[in-house]
């Protein structure tokens, strides 16, 4: 379970925990400012007009937030959401049944969109375009085609690997966001919420502590509150105080900004293995026996965005900063007041 505490993915019996937690309105989606203030307009708008919104590609690492959104922007439309994913679409007859069901103006939520077939992916185009679905009709040795009106939808497409999405449907779509991590305050302010709504109480700067050992990520902090909530209940009266806080991520060996197994593992390969790089990224997924596009998309943002990281034209580069961190075990934040001081 330790290793699994700072795993960005979503485990099933998470589930339920998550969807009681899952904000339904914008308000109550904190951060993400930039991603906010555009979605406003084109809300607006839309409902002004009277109109489809067009359609939005969202794009991050796991656990920041695309889900969420996609409940979000249909609640905010007051339309239908429909689900699926890439690869529980397997045949265009399923595609076309999802399609069906729709209501004019709903959103079609598709998870994992870079997962979705070739040739679901072709038929996907007419009926994101034009809203109609052709279809092959094999009558014997003849085949006639039908042409299939559906109602007007939205598709909110979500992937972690952007990469990975065809050309040919990232372009169908109107509105792109990529979703970044979230600051500390940010993961505080959903840690208020999320306390608010669990009934657990908290010191603000136990909050703030869990805040920023969370890894940019809603879904860790989240997590992290519950289980800190656990320590709470059995060690003492149910407060969360800033002690009690601290103890429990160090008996959960939660690292103090949140790098989970693979981080550690990918800065231990950069620097003890190829000595702080330069390293090509194959070299390093091979020797780690990850997949590339999956470092490269989920595991190095959030060492870039550390300062740990370094992408240059000749490869991998371990900053200064992670050297020590890994050597000494001191957070950026703390190499900092040693600095000035
Ligand atoms: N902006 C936000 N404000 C408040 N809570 C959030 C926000 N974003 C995400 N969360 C919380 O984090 C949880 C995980 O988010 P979500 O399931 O939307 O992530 P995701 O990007 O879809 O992940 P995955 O790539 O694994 O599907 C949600 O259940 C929600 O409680
Ligand atoms: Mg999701």
């Amino acid at each position: 379970m330790k290793s699994d505490l700072l795993s960005r993915e979503l485990f099933s019996e998470e589930k339920p925990l998550e969807e009681h937690l899952r904000p339904r309105r914008l308000t109550e989606y904190l951060g993400q400012e930039n991603v906010k203030d555009q979605l406003l307009v084109f809300l607006e708008a839309t409902k002004k007009r009277g109109d489809v919104l067009d359609h939005i590609l969202l794009y991050g690492p796991p656990g920041l937030g695309k889900t969420t959104l996609a409940h979000v922007v249909a609640h905010e439309l007051g339309v239908g959401l429909k689900v699926t994913s890439g690869p529980a679409i397997e045949r265009p007859i399923d595609l076309l049944v999802v399609l069906k069901s729709l209501k004019p103006n709903d959103v079609l939520f598709i998870d994992e969109i870079h997962r979705l077939r070739r040739p679901i992916e072709e038929i996907l185009y007419p009926a994101m375009e034009d809203y109609v679905f052709h279809r092959v009709i094999q009558k014997g040795l003849a085949a006639a085609a039908a042409t299939i009106s559906i109602p007007h939808f939205t598709l909110i497409g979500a992937t972690t690997r952007p990469g990975l999405v065809a050309p040919p449907l990232r372009d169908r779509f109107g509105i792109v966001f990529r979703l970044n991590f979230y600051l500390p305050e940010e993961l505080r302010e959903i840690l208020f919420r999320s306390a608010r709504i669990l009934s657990v109480d908290g010191e603000k700067e136990a909050l703030s502590e869990i805040a920023s050992r969370s890894r940019g990520t809603p879904r860790i902090a989240n997590r992290l509150l519950r289980r800190v909530r656990d320590f709470a209940t059995v060690s003492g009266d149910g407060l969360i105080t800033l002690k009690l806080a601290r103890q429990s991520l160090q008996a959960l060996n939660v690292d103090a900004i949140g790098l989970d197994d693979v981080d550690r593992r990918y800065l231990e390969f950069l620097i003890r293995r190829f000595g702080g790089g330069p390293v090509g990224l194959e070299t390093l997924a091979g020797a780690l026996g990850e997949d590339p596009e999956t470092l490269e998309e989920i595991c190095e943002p959030y060492l870039l965005q550390q300062g740990f990281l370094q992408r240059t034209p000749r490869g991998r580069t371990a900053t200064e900063v992670a050297i020590r961190y890994f050597e000494k075990g001191l957070t950026p934040m703390e190499m900092n007041v040693r600095e000035v001081l």
